[in-house]
């Protein structure tokens, strides 16, 4: 591909001049190209090759109310029913009083690694002998954040395997989520641990395993608020218990048990301006800590009440990174009228385990496909050409017909337009 040499350097017209010359793209896919972007400066500052701004849809959930505050959560996710799952879930526990949440400590770790090291006791022994100087060094590094209140707080030592260790360090920092600032300051203790202590360092990099840094959100529910339909709420609160357990001794259902809590959480992290690849991977983790991957929340009941509690590591900023640079996060940052970061994870908690209760009631009662076929119904009336004001009619339409596809929507579309005609002949 001869004409994309040097791309990183050519101008944003001339990136999309190469796309159409190579023959990828077309004159047409070049303006909806074009059309997306809103500053060629902001986007080329965040990545390399920029070609357009991807968009994904944000909307808002409601009903958090958390330690007492009601909050708006602005959501960003291509997913249908995510937010309506996710004020439904909401809504339940505002019902009962509201989530209440606990964040002991907001601390990020970082690794540095050594291999083939003389010994780990000696080793082991001079870090914490120098645990202060270390300290210090590692601060050095970035002594703003000591102005701030921040730093690094302390630093162990972990066998990994005959070979290899890991000098583990934690830092205060504040506001941010901190990559930047661990890596600089873990390069600075890699250096001391070169030079002075004569080891072989392999890498040193923060880590997503953000297990100093976990937030917990409950909830307690009366079975009495939980009946729908033919099911009693002490069945449905009975049915949620089974359906938690069975996240609990079965990866293959964690798995989707969990991916339901990070929709919200994603698209809150999203929303943000975090990085969500971050928070996955660390809840993932997370999720396998003792050695199984399981459910990152459950479901008990006790005192004729559904008792819900999730806990996991979400080492989310408020500031720093592309959250200073992205408009729409301010903006969000304003929806939310959240103070800090610590406030964000308690909110992000709590989507987590409002989404988690959302589906488990529709997963054990209706069924999830009834709601998201409503939804689905809507999406695909739109993508099949439904005007705004076609779209109500359009999904009365379909709603009466078994089968929801593109060629129903099109079908209900034309079914409309004729009778429209029809009537002004
Ligand atoms: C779909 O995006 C998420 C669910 O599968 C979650 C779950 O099964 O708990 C509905």
């Amino acid at each position: 591909m001869k004409g994309f040499e040097k791309f990183y350097r050519r101008k944003l017209q001339e990136r999309w001049d190469i796309l159409q010359d190579e023959g990828i793209l077309t004159k047409d896919d070049i303006k909806c190209l074009r059309n997306t972007v809103s500053s060629s400066e902001l986007g080329n500052s965040m990545i390399e090759n920029f070609i357009a701004d991807y968009s994904i849809p944000e909307g808002v959930s409601f009903h958090y109310l958390i330690d007492g505050q009601e909050y708006l959560v602005p959501m960003v996710t291509e997913e249908p029913s995510v937010i309506a799952a996710s004020s439904h879930g909401a809504s339940i526990v505002k019902k009962a009083g509201g989530f209440k949440t606990k964040i002991k400590q907001r601390l990020m770790l970082g690794q540095i690694i050594v291999e083939n090291f003389k010994s780990f006791e000696k080793l082991n022994e001079g870090i914490e002998n120098e645990q202060q100087s270390l300290l210090r060094i590692a601060n050095k590094a970035h002594y703003s954040l000591i102005k701030r209140g921040g730093g690094a707080r302390w630093i162990r030592c972990r066998p990994l395997a005959d070979d290899l260790l890991s000098i583990d360090l934690a830092v205060d920092v504040r506001e941010a989520m901190g990559a930047n600032m661990l890596n600089t300051m873990l390069e600075a203790v890699a250096d001391h641990i070169r030079a002075v202590f004569d080891e072989n360092v392999l890498m040193s990099i923060l880590s997503n395993y953000a297990t100093e840094c976990l937030a917990i959100a409950e909830c307690s529910i009366p079975l009495s608020v939980l009946g729908k339909e033919s099911f009693t709420g002490e069945e449905i609160g009975r049915r949620i218990v089974q359906a938690s357990r069975v996240a609990q001794v079965d990866p293959y259902r964690a798995a989707t048990h969990n991916k339901g809590i990070m929709n919200g959480v994603d698209a809150v992290a999203l929303a943000t301006g975090n990085d969500w690849r971050a928070i996955e991977s660390g809840a993932h983790a997370f999720a396998a800590r003792d050695g199984q991957y399981r459910g990152l929340s459950q479901w008990t009941i006790s005192d004729e009440q559904l008792k819900g509690r999730i806990e996991l590591p979400l080492p989310v900023g408020s500031v720093g990174g592309s959250i200073g640079i992205l408009p729409l996060v301010k903006i969000n940052q304003r929806i939310l009228k959240i103070k800090n970061a610590e406030e964000l994870e308690k909110v992000i908690a709590c989507v987590g385990l409002g989404q988690n209760l959302a589906a488990l009631y529709a997963l054990i009662s209706e069924g999830i496909q009834k709601g998201h076929m409503r939804l689905q119904s809507k999406t695909l009336a739109i993508a099949a050409g439904a005007k705004p004001d076609e779209l109500q009619q359009v999904l009365a339409v379909m709603n009466k017909t078994k089968e929801k596809n593109s060629a129903t929507a099109k079908a209900a579309i034309d079914k409309i337009r004729r009778s429209k005609r029809h009537d002004r002949n």
